[in-house]
């Protein structure tokens, strides 16, 4: 069987691409499961998304796991979700060190239940020296805790001396960032039909080029990340110029 796969341009690949995972619940609902059901099945997606962009040649995969207004969910959820965390970081070190990937969190983990957090940082820890992906979880995240926190460290490097407010441009604030370390996204998918950005990397993702799908989470496959990657290339980037300003080299 042909695959996608071999329609992307691996000379045009990008380099970060941010990943809403969502549709869980209504997946479970479709097939009259409760919505830890689909949490449980979109285990699996992860596992092909991330060896998908890994065996392409992706250096930053980064997937929005929990955000900080999903603790509003009922609490029977939410804690099924973080032992779900612990189990399946558990369970895929092995894949991810097999892979050579490195395992990455942004967002206020240290909120997280004591458990999630440990399994967590393990991972991070087991996975430091690996070199091929990072792969970056959103786990408590959300883009204006970041922002806000980013502006408080600054106004403290401020009142030190560290840094004149003068001094303050874009460069500067992106390193007081989570992602200081990595590119912007320059492709974001979500899954589910909805389209929104609910709360995900606000300041990266100025330019980046946005995919939506309707397939739920639990069924995203290899072959649909592909079709992102392939919809994504066939896209002008223009970052406010004309087209044959980008075009003409
Ligand atoms: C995404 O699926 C997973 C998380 C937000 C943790 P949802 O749980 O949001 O599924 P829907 O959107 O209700 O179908
Ligand atoms: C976004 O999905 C958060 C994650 C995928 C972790 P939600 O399901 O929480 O988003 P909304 O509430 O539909 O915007
Ligand atoms: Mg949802």
């Amino acid at each position: 069987m042909s695959s996608l796969k071999e329609h992307i341009d691996l000379h045009r690949l990008p380099s970060h691409i941010a990943v809403i995972m969502d549709g869980n619940g209504r997946w479970a609902k479709k097939h009259g499961k409760p919505r830890i059901f689909g949490h449980r099945n979109g285990v699996k997606s992860v596992r092909e998304v991330t060896e998908a962009a890994a065996e392409i040649g992706i250096s930053y995969l980064t997937l929005y796991a929990f955000s900080t207004e999903n603790w509003s969910r009922p609490q029977l959820e939410v804690n099924a979700l973080m032992s779900l965390l612990v189990d399946t970081l558990r369970n895929e070190i092995e894949t991810l060190m097999k892979n050579n990937i490195r395992l990455h969190a942004i967002g206020d983990i240290h909120k997280l239940p004591k458990k999630t957090e440990k399994a967590l940082l393990e991972g991070i820890h087991e996975t430091s020296m690996n070199d091929r992906m990072t792969l970056t979880l959103a786990l408590n995240y959300s883009a204006r805790w970041e922002i806000k926190e980013a502006a408080k460290a600054l106004a403290m490097d401020v009142r030190e001396g560290i840094l004149e407010p003068g001094d303050i441009d874009e460069i500067t604030f992106q390193r007081y960032l989570t992602t200081s370390k990595m590119p912007d996204p320059e492709l974001m998918i979500r899954t589910s039909g909805e389209k929104r950005i609910s709360n995900f990397l606000l300041w990266q993702s100025a330019y980046t080029e946005l995919y939506f799908t309707e397939i739920y989470w639990p069924e995203f496959r290899k072959e649909d990340f592909y079709a992102a990657i392939i919809d994504f290339q066939m896209r002008e980037r223009r970052f406010g110029k004309i087209s044959e300003q980008v075009t003409s080299t």
